[in-house]
């Protein structure tokens, strides 16, 4: 990827007015973190604190999902956090289907450019698109959270995992247990597919 192919699709979302969460939101939140990273979390839609910063994730459900990913051995600038939605949503409310659809665009381009090895959706929302997006059946997060399905998401070949929203484990404290659980799983598989595939090979390796 070259980074000004980066810098303008950042931009673009910046100034973006396709759809009518422009009206209403203070700033567009296009996401956080490395372009080159390995995995990215992807949620559902900015809200309030993410509105006022411009930056996703930095709530209350935000600091949850900072400590589970410090919780798995990496820091919050080594992955990349966006939204499948970058404006707020008035009263936080859903986002409809063709504010999704006018929005999706960035999200695919995101991908397609970042091409990380492992996705994380957050939420039902986030996990929906992407499943569908993949042409993968989506049930529900009770039967798929923590699961990891093989997938080639808009070209990019891609293991793609679903679980709970933070904000849901912090409105159900009883889905924590299940949340953290899945991190370790998502520990392990970071090890797997990333980890061991980028450690540089010694020369032993050869004999
Ligand atoms: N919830 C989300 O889905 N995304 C954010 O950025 C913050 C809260
Ligand atoms: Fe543009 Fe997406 Fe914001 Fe709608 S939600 S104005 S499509 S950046």
């Amino acid at each position: 990827m070259s980074s000004s192919e980066w810098s303008k699709l950042i931009d673009d979302i910046k100034r973006c007015s396709k759809c009518r969460l422009s009206k209403y939101r203070r700033n567009p939140v296009p996401g956080e973190g490395n372009p080159h990273a390995k995995i990215m979390f992807i949620g559902e839609a900015p809200g309030a604190r993410e509105d006022a910063t411009g930056r996703p994730f930095v709530g209350a459900a935000g600091k949850l999902l900072t400590q589970l990913i410090e919780s798995i051995g990496l820091k919050r600038e080594e992955v990349y956090i966006t939204n499948v939605v970058k404006c707020r949503p008035p009263n936080n409310r859903d986002p409809e289907e063709d504010e999704i659809s006018a929005c999706s665009p960035y999200l695919t381009k995101q991908i397609q450019l970042i091409k990380p090895a492992i996705i994380v959706a957050l939420g039902r929302h986030a996990a929906k698109f992407l499943f569908e997006s993949a042409g993968l059946k989506w049930r529900n997060m009770g039967s798929m959270h923590g699961r990891v399905f093989d997938a080639v998401l808009f070209g990019v070949k891609t293991k793609l995992i679903a679980t709970y929203h933070p904000a849901a484990a912090l409105y159900y404290p009883k889905l924590r247990p299940e949340l953290e659980e899945d991190f370790s799983k998502l520990k392990k598989l970071y090890s797997r597919e990333v980890a061991v595939k980028s450690k540089p090979r010694s020369l032993l390796d050869f004999f």
